[in-house]
């Protein structure tokens, strides 16, 4: 098979494509390749016309907006601003009184096999108990909760309750340390935190509660009034008397009717703090409207939803793939959907396939890193090769969050799909809000490793620096020319970043996405080649060089100078290098060891064990110019064992080249 070998290519010219069967086309929403080209025509035509169709169609307005798209203050857009309307209110009372409210809205498979079902009446009034509970603490429109939760039906209710009431969440992965949870409480100076007791993960119980005390133990938190806690499991955990509820107790005091807070289309649904090119995470806002209209629209195009499909993301909902196509996308279209706790290797590496035979799945969601490893995994396990489970309920996969190499592509369309299920590479941001560029299952020919084009409405290109555009086949900068009605709004508190990140002034107002891209000659396909920022990939998750540096130095007592960088992974794609000047002459052997251990524990306890760096590097010094600027490019050549190349001229002090050239 070998397909299967897992090496990165980085191909230029891919050769293979794979057009969509004649039934599938016959079947779409968007079926050919003309369908899909008349609605890119139609946008063209009538950009606002367009909006204004989807925005009517697609979402259940309280107050139907007149106005489409207001420019007057760009780069801070509005669309449909006059509307009103309710995202839970769009998510389940809009079922209520047809065929879909006795439907399945969640299997929720938990992380040892159990498995509960929601349907969509059941998940309305668990979600309006919330909210009745919320609004008697005193949590109001506009307050800011944080969610701090594990992939469960109450993480999906906890963001659904803020939606109903007019509370805009922050979901904060449950991956990330004390110190990042109160940093970003901080930030967004939240009312309330909702958590859970414990998270179950690969059959361990892992703290979550703990953690939260220890974040508001921290301080600057005087915001946050109330804890309300999840009971996941049986083990008791530390409540403070008059700040922290559990979340059956006040849920089961509250009438499961709660009417829903209108609110204006660009009222801040969610904030979701992600990683810049500085130290310090950005809290991307999002609106109601526009938001919501993209990810059920997407869920529509993309994923070609039918009525008796049984979707399945599996992200996190602490991430924004989590938010569009698990908490929001999926319950807006009517879908039935898999929720899932646990973890792809437990109790073995055939989980997911074994998870999609057991409930049927027919649309599969993942992240390039989980299918390399698992492609890992059933070279060296035959009992974990998804040949041993029956596959054939899938029709559509998908992939999400880096590059997906045409290796794994392969794999996965041939292993997975069984040769008969379109692979859609949806290339997207945290602050796209959902899908941009993307093959659409019943139309687009496939090729490996493209996310091919962008979707009807979503206006990309490649362009040089100075905003012009670049001929197919030559690199350079991704932008959207035009506004989109899902995309971010505003940094939470910080609007000048926001227009200095996104719309720097020499790209002639367009958006800039912070990564590079290059178009096929042929067919024009969009091909992503990786950020052109400070901001490194690691698994599909999105980190900034600086944010661990600075953690790094952070430790005072013995770190005197840091720099990141990411080195290609074969299974992260990225991996995190970091080259540290100590505070004391520069360790070897066993001592630098012990201290590279301390380091990586440390970044774990500052912002959490995804940004652990994979190797450390000690020396002297770094390598700067004359003028004192590290030379960045230079340690990506020595993080990768590159011979260098570079001129090293300027350098101020050549030798420490060899130190940092070794691992430890
Ligand atoms: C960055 C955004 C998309 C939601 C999850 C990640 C990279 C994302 C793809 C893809 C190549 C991709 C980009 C982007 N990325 N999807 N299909 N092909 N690269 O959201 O954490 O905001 O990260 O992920 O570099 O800028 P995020």
């Amino acid at each position: 098979m070998p397909e299967s070998s897992s090496a990165i290519e980085s191909t230029l010219v891919e050769n293979r494509v794979f057009e969509p069967n004649a039934a599938t086309v016959a079947a779409a929403r968007i079926g050919g390749m003309d369908a899909y080209h008349a609605l890119c025509a139609e946008a063209e035509q009538d950009f606002e016309g367009f909006w204004a169709r989807l925005a009517r169609a697609g979402l259940v307005w309280h107050k139907p907006f007149t106005e489409v798209l207001d420019e007057s203050n760009k780069p801070f857009y509005k669309w449909f601003q006059d509307g009103e309307l309710n995202a839970s209110a769009n998510c389940l009372d809009r079922h209520m009184g047809t065929p879909t409210e006795h439907k399945t809205a969640i299997i929720f498979e938990a992380d040892d096999g159990a498995v509960t079902k929601v349907t969509y009446k059941e998940l309305l009034a668990k979600v309006s108990q919330l909210a009745n509970a919320l609004k008697a603490m005193g949590v109001q429109k506009g307050d800011r909760v944080v969610i701090y939760m594990p992939m469960t039906v109450e993480g999906v209710v906890a963001m659904q309750a803020c939606a109903r009431i007019g509370a805009t969440h922050s979901v904060v992965f449950g991956g990330f340390s004390a110190k990042a949870l109160q940093e970003r409480i901080q930030d967004a100076g939240a009312v309330a935190v909702i958590t859970a007791n414990y998270q179950m993960r690969g059959g361990k119980e892992l703290p979550l509660k703990a953690i939260v005390d220890e974040g508001l133990a921290l301080g600057g938190c005087d915001s946050i009034k109330n804890v309300v806690v999840f009971q996941r499991t049986a083990s008791a955990c530390n409540m403070v008397a008059g700040r922290d509820v559990l979340m059956h107790e006040v849920m089961a005091a509250q009438s499961s009717e709660c009417a829903p807070v209108m609110v204006g289309a660009e009222h801040p649904l969610f904030i979701l703090y992600t990683s810049g090119s500085t130290g310090k995470p950005k809290g991307v806002q999002h609106s109601t409207a526009g938001y919501l209209l993209w990810a059920k629209q997407t869920m529509d195009w993309t994923f070609d939803l039918k009525d008796n499909d049984v979707f399945w993301c599996t992200a996190d909902i602490g991430w924004v793939t989590g938010h569009s196509y698990v908490a929001y996308g999926p319950l807006a279209a009517g879908a039935t959907q898999i929720v899932f706790e646990g973890v792809p290797t437990f109790p073995h590496a055939g989980r997911f396939w074994q998870t999609i035979e057991k409930h049927r799945c027919t649309i599969f969601y993942t992240a390039p890193t989980a299918i390399r490893s698992l492609i890992k995994a059933a070279e060296t396990d035959a009992k974990v090769h998804p040949k041993n489970w029956d596959l054939t309920s899938l029709r559509i996969l998908g992939s999400v969050g880096e590059p997906i190499n045409p290796e794994a592509w392969m794999w996965y369309y041939r292993n997975i799909g069984g040769e008969r299920c379109p692979v859609v590479d949806t290339f997207w941001q945290t602050e796209t809000g959902g899908h941009m560029i993307t093959p659409l299952p019943g139309a687009t020919p496939l090729v490996p490793g493209s996310c091919t084009l962008a979707l009807p409405g979503i206006i990309t290109a490649v362009v040089d620096e100075m905003g012009n555009d670049v001929p197919n086949g030559q690199g350079g900068i991704l932008v959207v020319k035009k506004p989109w009605p899902s995309m971010i709004r505003t940094i939470w508190g910080d609007p000048q970043r926001f227009k200095k990140s996104y719309f720097p002034e020499e790209l002639k107002g367009y958006y800039l996405a912070g990564d590079g891209a290059v178009r096929s000659i042929d067919r024009g396909y969009f091909r992503i080649t990786g950020r052109i920022d400070d901001v490194l990939n690691v698994s599909g998750h999105r980190m900034g060089t600086m944010e661990i540096e600075s953690a790094l130095v952070g430790k005072t007592d013995l770190v005197a100078e840091a720099a990141v960088v990411g080195r290609p992974d074969e299974l992260t794609g990225e991996a995190i290098v970091a080259f540290v000047v100590l505070k004391r002459p520069v360790p070897t052997g066993d001592e630098a060891k012990a201290l590279a251990t301390e380091l990586r524990n440390w970044v774990a306890k500052e912002i959490g064990p995804i940004a652990k760096p994979k190797e450390i590097r000690f020396g002297e010094n770094l390598p700067k110019t004359r003028s004192g600027k590290i030379m960045r490019r230079l340690l990506r050549s020595l993080a990768k064992g590159e011979a260098v190349t570079q001129d090293t001229s300027t350098l101020e002090n050549p030798h420490i080249l060899e130190q940092l050239s070794k691992s430890n």
